[in-house]
């Protein structure tokens, strides 16, 4: 048979299979195949596993690799008849007929476009995040994506950083919640399944740290607190059977991650016993040498595969010097083979050796009508609501004209967000198409005003200026550009960029009632547009669906539920701003500002405390903030016990009354303080949360368990304590508000002796 013709007969076959699953081995058969397999493997041929490439379509340069075994996985290639001619070529034209695993970063959605990851942590609704992941992976799987480098969990304390748009936010404890979520929903319950992919917890580890908030800086973070913040979301990531992870491309303490072995060997694997694969990202492996860790790239290859990463993402580190390194003894095979174990143990587990092809049949499944809801859904959940002073709603009776302003009311492509490499942006419902659909064209009045977010061309305001004039309100639609966040694109000032914060100034000149809507990929510094407007919407960049999301919650038809997964800072040089700080010896109090000091005042009649002259102290709206369209009362929270031992649980009941009088959904959330420590320990900690829906008048008692493990902290490295005294416990809507009660931790023998 020609090659032709075995190539129909295989897509053919693939159609009839690809629908179904391959049925799931079990661990001890795929461990069986795996050696199998492995003891007939030259090095060669090992290494090429080893060894990952950005596609770049069915070229013959990539056919030439995948034929002599010399690449394993491909990212990037997401055209599905390129995908099985490529991957007709490993299984067909190749000793052994490996299948090639298929990767791509789908971030927050493949076609339909879900909020950024930071805009999904502003839900509080893991079942919003998984649901996302859910549709992500049909729609990609849908084209033989059978890999998302997704979900980052790096936790991220500074707004600067580009990245804090991939992730959570800045607490361990939601991130968590969060990334296990996703990983659910990417995973599903049958990774065999072709609508489902593997999820990476990335970046391994400490990657949001970087020293003020560049990428790829140095990260300097004591053993404590990486395990007590940075690493809690990756170890439960580990345990909720995440199949691959990603090492970062930081230094750590003055290793980078690739090169690790502490985190990658001791803490992942021996400690957590991870037993999933581990890929460097993009060429971090080769990074090593600027790094100043590794003298060429032969090191580096040595150093990487020592410290525990399977997979090599463009270095050619592996390629270029794994045998050489195998064949003068500086590097064992059987290492080599526990990282190829690793590879094929994902191949097995993906079922790609029975079903390696795309079904072409039911290719490309995007948009579905239940997957654009569940878009716009999850725009509703995340958008918050910071400042509202009656202008929302829009009153249908009071507004007969709407003024829509700005660079954002119509901006398909920057609506989207970071990482979305497979927009088709004419899917984007933008709020100016959604507002002219809800209130009828002739009833909004468009005039941009800017051309973009970093426009500093005055030319347009006059025609904003007049639109907003002979309208009742004004929805002036702002923020950052897509391109303004992301990987690299860091920012050391958090204000609106271009002209927007002036235009907004003049719109409020006008005396109309203006309400700015934000859309942007990180937390910007909006004290004075905050104190401007006479309502404020921050939404996360929101996708596909962010004008349908939008409009609903503008005009009521929705309520607010969104709360802040991060803190917004008055100034951008606040940060690194994160509500769970120390105390210091010095709290702030009794805050001079700048403009409030006589003229040559002495040294110290400001007060010795610690806050800013120009900032005074403290997040503009805290960690967990958000307003709704009721309002909600929290009881006092009421404890199991008063006294408990370190070993010792309680359970925490707070009942929720919705006082106002229209449906919402309230966050409330748990933090405790450990007051005294023999490491000081942060003001406040989430240590749980729930949202629940609550009817106008309507009450419930929420309840949540605390365990040791979360009145525990680390202390001498790896060693967890739960230390004796009094611990404060609020259920609260955010990180500022809500009263403490107490309760002791007291040694056994205090206990047993009364
Ligand atoms: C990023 C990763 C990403 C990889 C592959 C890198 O630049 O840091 O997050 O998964 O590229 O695209």
């Amino acid at each position: 048979m020609n090659s032709k013709n075995r190539l129909f007969l295989a897509l053919l076959s693939a159609c009839c299979l690809a629908t179904a699953s391959a049925a799931a081995l079990s661990e001890a058969e795929i461990n069986s195949r795996v050696n199998d397999l492995l003891s007939r493997m030259t090095l060669e041929e090992k290494i090429g596993q080893l060894n990952q490439l950005s596609g770049y379509g069915y070229a013959p340069e990539m056919v030439g690799h995948i034929r002599s075994g010399a690449v394993g996985s491909i990212l990037n290639e997401v055209d599905p008849e390129v995908v099985n001619k490529l991957q007709h070529e490993a299984v067909e034209n190749t000793r052994l007929g490996i299948p090639l695993i298929f990767a791509r970063d789908v971030i927050h959605g493949f076609k339909t476009i879900f909020p950024i990851p930071l805009g999904q942590a502003a839900t509080w609704n893991p079942a919003i995040v998984e649901e996302g992941a859910r549709i992500a992976a049909d729609e990609a799987g849908s084209v033989g994506i059978r890999w998302t480098f997704s979900p980052m969990v790096d936790i991220a304390r500074d707004a600067r950083w580009g990245r804090i748009a991939e992730g959570f936010g800045e607490d361990p404890v939601l991130a968590t919640a969060l990334g296990v979520a996703m990983v659910k929903g990417y995973q599903g319950d049958d990774l065999t399944k072709p609508n489902t992919m593997a999820a990476c917890a990335k970046h391994f580890a400490g990657y949001g740290a970087a020293e003020a908030g560049k990428d790829y800086n140095t990260t300097w973070i004591p053993e404590e607190l990486l395990r007590d913040v940075y690493l809690r979301p990756f170890k439960a990531l580990a345990d909720a059977g995440s199949a691959t992870f990603m090492c970062s491309f930081n230094d750590i303490n003055g290793v980078p991650s690739s090169g690790n072995r502490k985190l990658l060997q001791n803490i992942l694997r021996d400690e957590w016993g991870y037993d999933g694969l581990m890929v460097s990202d993009w060429g971090s492996i080769q990074q090593m040498i600027p790094h100043g860790y590794s003298e060429n790239l032969r090191h580096a290859a040595a150093q990487a595969v020592d410290a525990g990463v399977d997979i090599d993402m463009e270095s050619y580190a592996y390629t270029g010097h794994l045998r050489d390194l195998v064949e003068k003894g500086e590097v064992s095979e059987a290492r080599v083979d526990s990282l190829v174990r690793n590879v094929l143990n994902l191949k097995y587990r993906l079922g790609l050796f029975e079903n390696p092809y795309v079904d072409m049949a039911s290719a490309k499944r995007f948009y579905a009508p239940a997957s654009l809801e569940a878009a716009r859904r999850a725009v509703e959940e995340s958008a918050i609501l910071l400042k509202n002073s009656g202008t929302l709603p829009i009153n249908n009776s009071k507004v007969k004209k709407i003024a829509v302003i700005g660079p954002m009311a119509d901006a398909q492509h920057d609506q989207a967000g970071t990482w979305v490499f497979d927009l088709e942006k004419e899917h984007s419902v933008t709020p100016l198409t959604a507002l002219q659909q809800m209130y009828g064209k002739e009833n909004i009045i468009y005039a941009p005003g800017l051309e973009y977010t970093r426009d500093l061309n005055t030319k347009g305001f006059s025609d904003a200026v007049k639109a907003a004039k002979k309208a009742d309100v004004v929805l002036y639609f702002a923020g950052e550009e897509a391109v303004l966040s992301g990987e690299a694109h860091c920012r050391a000032d958090l204000s609106l960029p271009g002209a927007q914060s002036r235009l907004l100034d003049e719109l409020k000149a006008t005396g109309k009632p203006v309400v700015l809507i934000v859309q942007a990929g990180r937390q910007l510094a909006l004290m004075h547009e905050c104190e401007t407007a006479d309502a404020v919407v921050y939404c996360f960049h929101g996708g596909t669906m962010t004008g349908p999301g939008l409009a609903n919650l503008l005009a009521g038809t929705t309520n607010f539920s969104g709360r802040s997964p991060v803190s917004f800072p008055r100034m951008s040089g606040q940060e690194p701003l994160y509500y769970n700080r120390k105390n210091t010896g010095r709290p702030a109090e009794g805050i001079t500002l700048i403009n409030d000091i006589p003229l040559e005042a002495g040294q110290t009649s400001t007060g010795c405390t610690s806050f800013y002259l120009d900032a005074g102290d403290g997040a503009l709206f805290p960690f967990g903030y958000g307003l709704s369209y009721t309002t909600f009362a929290y009881s006092d929270p009421v404890l199991s016990a008063t006294e408990i031992a370190p070993d010792g649980s309680l359970t925490v009941k707070c009942t929720i009354t919705n006082t106002g009088k229209r449906a919402g959904a309230e966050v409330a959330q748990l933090y405790i303080r450990d007051h005294v420590a023999s490491l000081v320990r942060p003001v406040r900690e989430l240590r749980g949360f729930e949202k629940i829906t609550l009817q106008p008048g309507e009450s419930r008692t929420v309840e949540f368990q605390l365990h040791p493990s979360d009145l525990a902290f680390h202390i001498n490295g790896a060693q967890t304590a739960v230390e004796p005294g009094e611990f404060s416990v609020w259920v609260a809507p955010n990180a500022n508000e809500g009263n403490p009660v107490k309760f002791n931790v007291v040694k056994p023998a205090e206990i047993a002796s009364r």
